[in-house]
């Protein structure tokens, strides 16, 4: 039997000061084998908008999709803990859609939500999620889906008092329930500070190395999306490449006859 990641084992994490891993993933197969490695949260994110189905930014893809997407992944795991990212606009209208379109969620196999930002009516999401049987990883600093309120890409927290700031967000959000916090594009030293002043785990999307977990974009470890690689991504593989050869192999082998040969057929 494959021990499975819970929310309880995330807080032990924090607890004995262990790091864990956080990957994305968007397809059964993918999720199969980044499982198998021992990744402890596989994260259908909503960059798959981007990544995946080349849209501009995150803002294109809907509930639908990604419970589509959920599916997929959840079916290929075992041992990780499944997360799915809610989309733009699926749990900011009201705290009723909220609920519905998060358990749509975990109808297909995910067992717990990501939402971004911090508000009031956020902090009311969480608490009635979490009432409802459903965990929720924040997201905090760098907010994809305000990127048009934010102005484009750019480092939240630089300063003593903006990290101040998302110190004051996260505590409220680990008040209102959420089992970890991703800190996306916030420099290594606030995410130190954010991280030593509280309890659930953070989560870092390139907020250095004092964080509690690790996310990366799993096609930018894999060197498979090349559109553009983030200053803090790392890529472990070239799939770009393996992918243009076998696929370049293929259609020579077609063109010149040389598939299919004689074991290939019936
Ligand atoms: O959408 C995503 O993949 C994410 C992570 C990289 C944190 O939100």
């Amino acid at each position: 039997m494959v021990k499975k990641i819970t929310v309880n084992t995330i807080r032990k994490f924090k607890e004995n000061n262990e790091k864990f891993s956080v990957l994305t993933a968007y397809d059964y197969s993918t999720a199969k084998y980044i499982d198998e490695a021992g990744i402890d949260i596989i994260l259908i994110g909503d960059s798959l908008a981007m990544v995946a189905l080349g849209y501009e930014t995150t803002h294109c893809i809907g509930v639908e999709e990604m419970q589509i997407f959920t599916r997929a992944v959840a079916k290929g795991v075992q041992h990780a803990m499944v997360v799915t990212d809610m989309p733009f606009l699926s749990y900011h209208t009201d705290i009723s859609s909220a609920v519905k379109n998060c358990g749509l969620m975990i109808k297909g196999g995910a067992n717990a939500v990501k939402i971004e930002g911090y508000s009031e009516y956020i902090l009311n999401v969480i608490r009635r999620l979490t009432e409802t049987g459903i965990p929720v990883m924040g997201h905090l600093g760098f907010t994809p889906q305000f990127i048009n309120t934010l102005g484009g890409y750019k480092i939240q927290g630089k300063t003593q008092e903006a990290a101040e700031e998302i110190l004051k967000q996260a505590k409220e959000l680990e008040k209102a329930g959420v089992f970890s916090i991703v800190l996306e594009m916030v420099p290594q030293q606030s995410a130190k500070y954010i991280t030593e002043n509280l309890t659930v785990p953070t989560i870092s999307c390139g907020a250095g190395k004092y964080c509690d977990a690790q996310v990366l974009v799993s096609d930018d470890v894999f060197g498979k999306f090349a559109d553009f690689k983030p200053k803090f991504a790392r890529k472990y593989g070239d799939i770009k490449s393996l992918i243009y050869t076998c696929a370049k192999q293929f259609n020579d082998d077609v063109k010149s006859g040389k598939f299919p040969s004689e074991e290939e057929v019936f």
